[in-house]
């Protein structure tokens, strides 16, 4: 009897870990193309997959979260463009390290696709 009940708490854990794993699983960033491979290796880590930048680091190191609305509409293309090439506070500059074509293509591309304004 215990044997059984042993056995059926096994094979519930693997079934559980298989269907979390498996509706956790997100794509990787990368597989979108283009200069999704550049925000996958150097800004992913700090600002997540989700572009929220992750509450701790939201809290902590004031990261900002993408996808909000009011941030996006007072965020300017030339200013975010400035700070990712000469980095702001936390974050590092990027100037020298990337392409000035693909710092503008993360800001109009990656940063941008987090939340399309309604009307485009
Ligand atoms: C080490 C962590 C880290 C990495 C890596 C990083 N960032 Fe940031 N980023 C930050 C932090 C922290 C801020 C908030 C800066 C502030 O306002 O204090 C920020 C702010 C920003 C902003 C907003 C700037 C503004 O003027 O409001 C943009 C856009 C941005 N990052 C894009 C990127 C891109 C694109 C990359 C990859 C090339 C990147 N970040 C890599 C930590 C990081």
């Amino acid at each position: 009897m215990k044997r059984h009940t042993s056995f059926i708490v096994i094979v519930a854990s693997i079934f559980c870990t298989l269907l979390f794993y498996g509706c956790s699983k997100q794509p990787a960033l990368s597989e979108k193309g283009g200069i999704w491979a550049v925000y996958e290796r150097e800004c992913q880590k700090c600002h997540r997959a989700d572009g929220k930048g992750g509450l701790i680091g939201r809290f902590i190191f004031k990261i900002p979260n993408f996808t909000n609305t009011k941030w996006q509409d007072n965020a300017s293309d030339s200013r975010l463009i400035i700070s990712i090439a000469n980095g702001k506070r936390k974050m590092p500059g990027y100037k020298g390290k990337l392409k000035d074509e693909e710092i503008v293509d993360l800001v109009k591309t990656c940063v941008r696709s987090f939340y399309p304004p309604p009307e485009q």
